[in-house]
Order: structure tokens, then sequence, then C-alpha cells
């Protein structure tokens, strides 16, 4: 697979086989993840890589307990997601990283002004490599969100998150329960507007 028919083909995945992800192909998807460009040649997105399902499910009951506990947000960029993941956390039916059986969080250092932008380059790198070796991801923002919550933060501290970084984010990986046609919607011309400028005379 080359790369425009890696970036061209993913998609999300939210259903996952049991199957475990072997270890060289897990190591290869994290070394496309180091190897991701970052401000100054800094690389400093830290890994943290969840292949134990006990742990993911005890990350996923901290979380879900969060958000049972919070009413639903006013209207924002991303309310919905969390109100769609509250509702559902009160019904005890919240499983943010969808069963999968590995869970990727990633962390930078708080005084670092590249870290969010570090982080997402480091991310995108492992989901199309994943993509490329047929294992199905997909960007989990809860532990993002929720990292400043007392319990989720002890959590993280015991994953041995040290005390100057932060969570820029999370990917769960695993094989896809259902391999979707590789079909991209049309984009709408109002998605990502691109400005072609001409050269100024
Ligand atoms: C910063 C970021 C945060 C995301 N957070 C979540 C999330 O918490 N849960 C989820 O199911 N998908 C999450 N996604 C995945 C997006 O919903 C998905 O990429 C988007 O709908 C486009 O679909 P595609 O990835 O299949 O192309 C996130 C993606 C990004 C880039």
């Amino acid at each position: 697979m080359d790369v425009y028919e890696a970036i061209m083909t993913r998609h999300s995945t939210r259903r996952y086989l049991e199957k475990k992800i072997e270890e060289s192909v897990l190591l290869t998807i994290i070394e496309a993840g180091r190897t991701a460009p970052s401000g100054c040649n800094n690389r400093m997105t830290e890994l943290f890589v969840l292949t134990d399902p006990k742990e993911i499910g005890k990350a996923e009951k901290l979380v879900s307990n969060v958000l049972a506990g919070r009413e639903p947000e006013e209207m924002s960029y991303t309310s919905s997601s969390m109100n769609a993941a509250i509702r559902q956390a009160k019904e005890g039916r919240y499983q943010f990283a969808y069963g999968a059986p590995v869970l990727v969080v990633t962390a930078n250092k708080k005084r670092y002004g590249n870290a969010l932008p570090d982080s997402a380059c480091v991310i995108e790198n492992m989901m199309l490599m994943a993509h490329a070796l047929q294992v199905g991801s997909c960007w989990v923002n809860q532990l993002r969100w929720l990292q400043e919550e007392p319990a989720v933060a002890a959590w993280l501290y015991t994953l041995g998150l040290p005390e100057d970084e932060f969570v820029t984010g999370s990917v769960a990986f695993g094989y896809p329960a259902v391999v979707k046609e590789p079909v991209r919607k049309v984009l709408r011309p109002f998605e990502n507007p691109v400005h072609m400028l001409k050269t100024r005379g």
C-alpha cells in the first residue's frame, strides 16, 4: 500500500476483534510514530503502550465513572461527542477504547509549545502505519479530556506519567471486527477550506 492509498482508505475503527496484535507489528507501528517530525527535532512525545485488557478496562471504568457523574455540556465544537459519552456512561455502556486490545497514550512536556502538534504527528504516523498493516485504529481523546480528574490522574501516575508531562492524546489499535469498504466521503466545499493564493505581482 502506498502513502496515497493509505491516507485515502484509512478510517476510524470502533469495533475490534479480540485477536492480539503481533509484537513485531505493534513495534513497527510504534516505530512509525517515533519517526514522526517534531519541532526542533525534539522527539519528546512519550508513549505508554497498554496491552493488558484488564488495564485498558480499568481506564475505561475510571473514565465512565467520571462521565456518569457529569451533566451534558452546552453546545460547543466537542459537546456532541462529550454529551453522547456522558449519556452512555450514565447508562453503564460506555467503552471509550471500543474493546481494542492495545491502547497507546501519548504525553508531552507541559512547558513545551509544540507538545500537541508533535504528538498529533506521532499519532497520525502510527494510524497510517497500522492501516498499511491491516490494523485498525481510532484516536480516543477521553484521557486527555479527563486527565485532571483525581482518579484518572492517579491511574496515569501508576503508568509512569511524569509530573511535568500531560496527556496529549490516545489511540486504540486492533484488528477490525468489520472491514469497511475503503470509501471516503466527498468533502463538502466548506470543509477544510483551501485558499490557493496567486503570486502577487
Ligand atoms: C483530535 C481527535 C480526537 C478524536 N477523538 C475521538 C474520540 O474520543 N472517540 C472517537 O470515537 N473518535 C475520535 N476521533 C476520531 C474522529 O471522530 C474521526 O477521525 C473522524 O470522525 C473522521 O473519521 P475517519 O477517522 O474514519 O476518517 C478523534 C479524532 C481526532 C483527530
